[in-house]
């Protein structure tokens, strides 16, 4: 089993390109179902998740090639000539390792009027129920049953589609997310199911990550008809300053058919987020690149309130660096309270990292998890570095401390592993982290990445 060693106590220095977001590039793989004409998608990330996402499509009928020759660029075709697809069910021995697996359920039931997908399990935070996806196409029409731990779902529109002479799903009015958190990937799947059914849907409170705005471009850009209303415009200046969610509603006017095209996927937000949280918990000086700053606002915002410098260079650099000039006189960053939400608020995805960062930080700081029952599998594992924390409920109280110690540590899921690694980083001595198959998930590269930037860390089998 693979582990990191870590030698911490090294600012880190230097300058970092972040990769495509693993969470825009996954729906989209999923979307190209949805049509028969090569697809090429550029800056992917090459991440254990890509790949588990390539098999998915190769076993549904996909021909997927990742271009040795351009890194991050894939060409995706029809394994078989248009519109024959060799299988629409998605197995459980691929769900299983990836949750994100269930987003072809929509794309493959609007294309080849059925699906099949394995019902992903939870995951180490907590119970991830999927009935707002199953309510979601049930709006559509769709006939969705449970059968055996698999989602069995079936196209019952009257009407066929014309260029395959399949059943179409019909278009209609979603309303499940209506007074809810708007889930990502169920706005994915409902709104691949739409752009391919009969007439007009309307889904409303649709989730507005840059993720999700990312697949709507892509669906667009192969000929999807999507258009987004504001409920209240008067919320989207401070939305756009990550001030405040804004509610939106996606209109899709179903067409019977898509075309291919080329397609680049956005910078992952939190890697840019996670270099963040390096940066601050070793005291260090990052340049960091490639990344999209108006994704980043609220994020921003809170390591400012830290103390950090965060400045931006230019249209995809940020310059983050402490106050502190060397490691031991680091200017004690300050506590505060801080809880995550919906996007444009501070994103639940960053909550272990920025709480790795607290663990240093002068006084209290509070974190309040909103999205996820149970989302603090990285406590007990910071406390074995010397961090102090009290929960209670969907609080954590992190109680500063002056320093860490290296420790043996597990990553319990992929962003808790990211924020045992900055803490590892910050902490005197060695320390060993183990099950760092999770990080690979969604971090392309990131021990060639910190070691660029002088962190004592290696890989180790055993
Ligand atoms: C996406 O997961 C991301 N994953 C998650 O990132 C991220 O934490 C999450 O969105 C929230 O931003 C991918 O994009 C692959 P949700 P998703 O449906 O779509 C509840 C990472 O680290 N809910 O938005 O599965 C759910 O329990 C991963 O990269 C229902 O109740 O999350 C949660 O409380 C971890 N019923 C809330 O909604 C449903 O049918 C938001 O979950 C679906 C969700």
């Amino acid at each position: 089993m693979e582990k990191y060693i870590i030698h911490g106590g090294v600012r880190l220095e230097g300058s970092v390109k972040i990769s495509g977001s693993k969470n825009a590039a996954l729906p989209i793989f999923a979307a190209t179902l949805l049509t028969d004409e090569e697809v090429i998608l550029k800056n992917v990330p090459q991440l254990s998740d890509t790949q588990t996402m390539t098999l998915l499509l190769r076993s549904l009928g996909k021909k997927v090639s990742w271009d040795t020759g351009s890194p991050g660029r894939v060409i995706i075709q029809p394994e078989l000539k248009a519109g024959l697809v060799v299988n629409t069910k998605a197995s459980y021995e691929i769900v299983k390792r990836m949750r994100a697996s269930i987003c072809v359920l929509g794309p493959l039931l609007t294309r080849y009027s059925k699906a099949e997908v394995s019902l992903p399990g939870g995951c180490a935070f907590g119970p991830r129920p999927v009935d707002l996806h199953i309510s979601g196409l049930r709006a559509l029409g769709a006939d969705v049953k449970l059968i055996h731990g698999n989602i069995v779902a079936e196209a019952k529109g009257l009407l066929k589609n014309s260029a395959t002479g399949l059943r179409r799903l019909r278009g209609g009015h979603v309303p499940v997310m209506q007074g809810r958190i708007s889930s990502v990937l169920a706005t994915d799947n409902i709104l691949s199911a739409a752009v391919l059914a009969e007439g007009e849907t309307c889904i409303e409170n649709a989730a507005r990550e840059p993720e999700t705005e990312d697949l709507v471009n892509f669906l667009k850009h192969i000929g999807a008809e999507i258009t987004q209303e504001i409920e209240d415009p008067h919320k989207e200046d401070l939305f756009h300053e990550g001030k405040s969610i804004s509610i939106q509603r996606l209109r899709v006017k179903g067409v019977s058919k898509l075309h291919g095209g080329e397609y680049t996927i956005i910078p992952d937000r939190i890697e840019a987020g996670s270099f963040m949280s390096f940066a601050a918990i070793t005291g260090g000086k990052l340049l960091i690149q490639n990344c999209e700053p108006k994704h980043l606002h609220a994020v921003i915002q809170i390591f400012e309130e830290l103390g950090l410098s965060i400045q931006q260079k230019s249209s995809n650099e940020l310059l983050v660096k402490t106050a502190g000039k060397r490691l031991k006189r680091l200017k004690r960053l300050k506590g505060i309270e801080v809880s995550t939400g919906p996007y444009p608020l501070f994103p639940t995805d960053m909550q272990a990292l920025l709480m790795a960062v607290a663990v240093l930080a002068e006084g209290d700081t509070i974190l309040e998890e909103s999205i996820y029952s149970s989302r603090f599998n990285h406590v007990g594992e910071l406390e074995r570095l010397g961090a102090s924390i009290t929960l209670e409920g969907n609080k954590a109280y992190i109680h500063g401390v002056s320093a860490l110690e290296g420790a043996r540590v597990m990553a319990s899921d992929l962003r808790a592993g990211a924020a045992l690694v900055a803490a590892s980083l910050a902490a005197s001595g060695k320390s060993e982290l183990r099950r760092v198959y999770h990080i690979k998930r969604g971090y392309e590269n990131l021990l060639g990445k910190l070691k660029k930037l002088g962190a004592k860390i290696v890989l180790e089998d055993g």
